[in-house]
C-alpha cells in the first residue's frame, strides 16, 4: 500500500538495504580534534575544547553565555533549578514531548501540568496555555498559584517539537503576564530560528541536546543558553561541583553537580559546529523534496515548518489519516528496511505522570494518533 513512499525514501537515501531514522555524520575535523585532545592528555574535565565549544554555540545562537553539560537531560535539570523551581511547585509543559522534559521537572520534586500543543507547530499552544491559566491560576504577591491545588506554578517549559519552533513569542507574553519563568526545551532545535532569533534564547534559560541522533552530536552532550551572563556563570559553577577556584585547595560553596562535558566530547562538538549550518541546509533540502513528493500521495501529509520560522527539520514528520493508517504505515515501512517511528507515548499516559493535571489535550491526541517520523539524516 505504501510501496511508492518506501521506494522514494530508499532512493532519497541512496537505496541502502536499511534506511535509518537519524544517524550522525563525521566529515570534518572530528578525528583531528580528537587526536589533538588525546595527545594533550586533557580528555576529561579540563581542556581548551570545552571553552571553544561554548563560545561557538553562544556565537551561533546569539546567547550571551552557553554552558556545556553532560547531556540535555541534566541541562534541563539545572535549568529547572536556576529558574527557581522548588519541591511541590507545578510546571506547565507538553504531554507531547520526550520523557527527559518531565524527568527534569521531577528531579526537583515538582509536578508537570500538561497543556495542549498547537496544530501549526506541534509545540505548546499559547492559546491553550492562556486558557488553562485563566481557568485555574491566580497571581498573588507576584507569584502564580493553582487555585485548586494551592501549589505555586513556577515555570513553563515549551518544547520545539522535532525542531520546529513553537509560537515562542506569544508563549513568552503569557508567561510574563502570569509571572512564570520561561525555560525552553530546545533539545531538538539547534539550527532552528523563530523570526530570525535562535530557539532557546527567548526565555530565562534554553537547553540543547547533542545526543547521537541530533542534528549535530558530541556522543552525549547538552548545552544551557543564557541571556543573563551572571546566571550563566552560576550554571558553570554548579555544573562543575561548585568548586571555588584555587590552585590547590578543594573548597566548594554550594551543592554542586558533576555535569560538565568532558573535553573529548567537546572536541567532537567543535568539529560538528563547523558544519552545522551546512547540515541544516542539507536537511531543509531533504524536507523540500519530501514536501514535493507527498503533495501527490493521497492520505499522507508532510508537516512543513510553521510561519515565521527557519526549522532545522530535525526529524521529518508525516501525518497519516488515522491511527489505523499510522500503524499500517509503521508496519510496512519497518518491514521493508525503512526505519520509521511514532511519536513518544504521551506523558500523561505514563505511570509516573498519569495522575498529573492536564487540559483537553485535543491536538496532542490528534497528533499522537497520526504522526510518524521518517528518515531524516543529513544526506552526503
Ligand atoms: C525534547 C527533548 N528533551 C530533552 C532531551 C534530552 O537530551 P539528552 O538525550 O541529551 O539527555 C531530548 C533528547 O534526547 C529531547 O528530545
Amino acid at each position: 500500500m505504501y510501496e511508492k513512499t518506501i521506494n522514494f525514501i530508499k532512493q532519497l537515501y541512496g537505496n541502502q538495504e536499511f534506511t535509518p531514522l537519524a544517524v550522525p555524520v563525521f566529515v570534518g575535523n572530528e578525528k583531528k580534534y580528537l587526536n589533538e585532545c588525546i595527545d594533550s592528555t586533557f580528555v576529561s574535565s579540563v581542556g581548551k575544547f570545552v571553552d571553544r565549544f561554548e563560545e561557538m554555540v553562544a556565537e551561533y545562537t546569539g546567547a550571551k553565555r552557553a554552558v556545556v553539560c553532560v547531556n540535555g537531560t541534566n541541562a534541563l535539570h539545572i535549568a529547572m533549578m536556576l529558574a527557581g523551581v522548588e519541591r511541590g511547585d507545578e510546571v506547565l509543559t507538553q504531554a507531547l514531548t520526550f520523557i527527559a522534559t518531565c524527568n527534569a521537572i521531577s528531579y526537583i520534586g515538582a509536578h508537570p501540568v500538561f497543556i495542549d500543543v498547537d496544530k501549526e507547530t506541534m509545540g505548546l499552544s499559547p492559546v491553550a496555555l492562556k486558557n488553562w491559566l485563566e481557568a485555574n491560576a491566580e497571581v498573588k504577591n507576584g507569584a502564580c498559584y493553582n487555585k485548586h491545588t494551592g501549589h505555586r506554578v513556577k515555570a513553563c517549559v515549551p518544547m520545539h517539537t522535532f525542531g520546529h519552533p513553537c509560537k515562542i513569542e506569544d508563549i513568552a507574553a503569557v508567561c510574563h503576564e502570569y509571572h512564570l519563568e520561561l525555560v525552553e526545551d530546545a533539545a531538538e532545535s539547534i539550527g532552528s530560528f523563530y523570526k530570525g532569533r535562535h530557539t532557546g534564547t527567548f526565555g530565562k534559560i534554553g537547553a540543547l541536546s547533542f545526543n547521537g541522533n541530533k542534528t549535530i552530536t558530541t556522543g552525549g552532550g547538552g548545552m544551557l543558553l543564557f541571556n543573563d551572563e551572571e546566571l550563566g556563570k552560576l550554571a558553570k559553577h554548579i555544573t562543575t561541583q561548585a568548586k571555588v577556584p584555587h590552585r590547590w585547595e578543594f573548597r566548594h560553596d554550594h551543592i554542586g553537580y558533576n555535569y560538565r562535558m568532558p573535553n573529548i566530547n567537546a572536541a567532537l562538538g567543535c568539529a560538528q559546529m563547523e558544519h552545522l549550518e551546512e547540515y541544516v541546509l542539507n536537511k531543509r533540502e531533504t524536507a523540500k523534496q519530501y514536501a514535493e513528493f507527498f503533495k501527490n500521495i493521497a492520505d499522507i501529509d508532510f508537516f512543513v515548518e510553521p510561519a515565521d520560522s527557519r526549522s532545522n527539520y530535525w526529524l521529518n514528520v508525516v501525518i497519516l489519516k488515522d491511527k489505523e493508517a499510522q500503524l499500517k504505515f509503521l508496519q510496512e515501512t519497518n518491514d521493508n528496511g525503512v526505519m520509521t517511528r511514532p511519536i513518544w507515548e504521551l506523558m500523561n499516559r505514563l505511570p509516573m505522570f498519569e495522575h498529573c493535571e492536564h487540559d483537553s489535550l485535543e491536538n496532542t491526541i490528534w497528533f499522537a494518533d497520526r504522526v510518524v517520523n521518517i528518515p531524516s539524516s543529513v544526506r552526503l
